[in-house]
């Protein structure tokens, strides 16, 4: 019998909690800044998909054709009976690993969209009889507690998303990861790679203007949710490669000086001309570095896998 559960494990109103703290101390930090989490909202998930498709935007293909590729190689390699996935979105790409496990009990998505997991996960338990499904509406940054299900596990975590964090953040979460994780049990990391600079900065400022919309939606987000007059229209998409960190920033450069309002916050935040706003860090990886943050976190690198322009890698790691 197959079955759909979904469990909240963040109260109704975190978001807007966390959002209005997060807003609070990044604007009134120097730099400014905005975590990038707050860029997926509906509009700004359907950004983020027309991204994905762009001629720029190779990270989505490339990660795509190594999971087409070696599907039942990860299958063979874990033979995980639980499949945890964290940000699943859609739970589109999962969908060639779930295939190949054939052992598979349960399949735990983990994401913060709500509507997210109850289309996947419904669409999933309607396909595949047998198969459990334990969807939890949760932050992966924040520490979890995973349902009581059959091992082995296998933790996924796709997309290039963990270039997110910067280095401290990475070794936190990576030893959170860990300790979900019993000896044996694996992780399924999806990372982008440092290449030439060109083709990264092309990635993150297309010519079609989609990652420029992209990075002003957040302003949007702001707007709507606390309330705030920003302009979108008085600020510029900036997408640099940061050589010594090995990262593109996305940014948000003020034309004008100008003050802005957030009422919800009692605060009016005073841009200067040029002033610039650092809304993502994108990190990009080399197999050495990969290895040794996974070490340090208790998780041995057993599989490198990159698509055949060797511009984005998926490793296997399994727990110490
Ligand atoms: C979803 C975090 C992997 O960093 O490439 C795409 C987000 N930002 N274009 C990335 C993003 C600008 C994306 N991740």
């Amino acid at each position: 019998m197959s079955s759909f559960l979904l469990t909240r494990t963040l109260p109704e109103d975190a978001t807007e909690a966390a959002l209005r703290a997060d807003v609070l101390k990044g604007l009134t930090h120097t730099p400014k800044t905005l975590p990038p989490k707050w860029f997926y909202d509906a509009h700004g998930s359907e950004l983020f998909e027309q991204i994905t498709e762009l001629p720029e935007y190779y990270p989505t293909r490339a990660e795509r054709e190594i999971l087409l590729a070696r599907s039942a190689e990860i299958a063979a390699a874990t033979g995980a009976r639980t499949l945890v996935e964290l940000g699943s979105g859609s739970s589109e790409k999962t969908r060639h690993i779930i295939d190949a496990l054939t052992g598979l009990d349960t399949y735990v998505p983990v994401d913060v969209s709500e509507s997210a997991l109850t289309q996947a996960g419904q669409a999933l338990v309607a396909e595949r009889p047998g198969l459990r499904v334990h969807a939890l509406i949760a932050d992966f940054t924040a520490r979890l507690t995973l349902p009581d299900t059959p091992g082995p596990r296998l933790v996924a975590f796709l997309g290039g998303t963990i270039g997110n964090l910067v280095p401290v953040e990475r070794a936190a979460f990576l030893s959170s990861v860990r300790a979900l994780l019993s000896p044996g049990d694996a992780l399924l990391l999806g990372t982008d790679l440092v290449k030439d600079e060109r083709v990264l900065v092309r990635a993150y400022d297309d010519a079609a203007g989609v990652t420029a919309a992209f990075n002003k939606n957040v302003l949007t987000v702001v707007d709507r949710e606390l309330g705030a007059d920003f302009d979108p229209d008085t600020f510029d998409h900036v997408a640099l490669w940061d050589a010594d960190h090995e990262w593109i920033e996305m940014r948000l450069r003020s034309r004008t000086a100008q003050t802005v309002k957030i009422p919800a916050l009692d605060l009016a935040v005073d841009f200067a001309a040029g002033e610039e706003l650092h809304t993502e860090v994108s990190a990009k990886f080399r197999k050495e570095g990969v290895r040794a943050e996974l070490s340090a976190a208790g998780l041995e690198l057993a599989h490198w896998w990159t698509d055949d322009e060797g511009r984005f890698a998926l490793s296997l790691s399994v727990a110490r």
